[in-house]
């Protein structure tokens, strides 16, 4: 089978946005899914959705919408999210939860309303967008990096369970993107705090400067139709070769280098 009908969430902005318009210029019909409801592309093949991807009946129904409007759906791409920013010492259990609700509970229930469908299908094709962070943790986004480390963790776990079934999962890991992603972060509630005032200065400024100079969102969006269009999709990918290289170095190194290094950078 070949994927001809997916849902991006996320899709009224950057990378879920430029997913939706390469999947739908390569000929795949794409609902594009955020709370907005907007796109900002458009295209035949791209229908905007109203959803929040933490609201689990709203997400079952437009699944089952999409099948009584073509029968089928192929693939979701698990984009929808956002990070908040601050010490560790800081963040409420309220705000930490706030993080791991979008990012993990809003994929995990897009992952649950389509599995149904993907199994009967007898194929399926779900792509987690992570991020390096999953793999490589900065200070002040401590949950941030968990959020996105428990996606990946469960993407994989979950593509040893599927197996033989043809539904599979691949995650895909960013690195900076210039997106809205930066202008959406949030700030907790005791951000300033004299004790990480100097630190988080210098690294805000840092991190803001990455994603702003960051890659185009349409690099993420050809990894996502490569691995759609692929026979068998890969596990995990990280686009761009200078990403690769520093996922590839924190696997290597010892974990005391590799925070020493990004302590120094970050
Ligand atoms: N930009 C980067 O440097 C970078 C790097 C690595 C990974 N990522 C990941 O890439 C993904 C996309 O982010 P982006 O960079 O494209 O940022 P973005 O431009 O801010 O897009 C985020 C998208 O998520 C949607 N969204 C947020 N909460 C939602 C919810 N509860 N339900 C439905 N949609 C929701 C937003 O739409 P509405 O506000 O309309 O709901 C928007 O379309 C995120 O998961 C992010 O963590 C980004």
């Amino acid at each position: 089978m070949e994927v001809k009908v997916a849902l991006v969430t996320g899709g009224s902005s950057g990378i879920g946005a430029a997913t939706a318009l390469a999947l739908a210029k390569a000929g795949i019909k794409v609902y594009a899914a955020s709370r907005r409801g907007t796109i900002p592309v458009e295209h035949p093949l791209v229908v905007p959705v109203k959803l929040d991807i933490n609201d689990e009946a709203l997400t079952e129904k437009v699944v089952s919408q999409i099948l009584e409007a073509d029968g089928r759906l192929d693939s979701i791409v698990c984009n929808a999210g956002a990070g908040i920013y601050g010490p560790v010492e800081n963040t409420t259990d309220a705000e930490a939860r706030e993080q791991f609700e979008t990012t993990y509970f809003g994929s995990l229930k897009t992952i649950r309303a389509s599995l149904p469908v993907f199994r009967k299908q007898g194929f399926g094709r779900i792509i987690t967008i992570t991020s390096v962070m999953a793999v490589l943790q900065l200070p002040y986004q401590g949950f941030y990096s968990s959020a996105k480390a428990a996606l990946l963790s469960l993407s994989q776990s979950l593509s040893m369970e599927l197996k033989g079934t043809g539904i599979e999962c691949c995650s895909i890991l960013p690195g900076d993107v210039a997106t809205g992603f930066t202008s959406a972060r949030k700030m907790i509630a005791k951000a300033s705090d004299p004790a990480y005032a100097e630190g988080m200065k210098k690294n805000l400024a840092k991190i803001e400067k990455d994603e702003t100079g960051g890659m185009s969102p349409d690099v993420i969006a050809k990894a996502v139709l490569k691995q759609l269009k692929r026979r068998h999709m890969a596990v995990r990918v990280i686009p761009r070769i200078d990403y690769k290289a520093v996922g590839l170095l924190v696997r290597i190194l010892p974990a005391k280098w590799v925070l020493t290094i990004l302590s120094w950078i970050y």
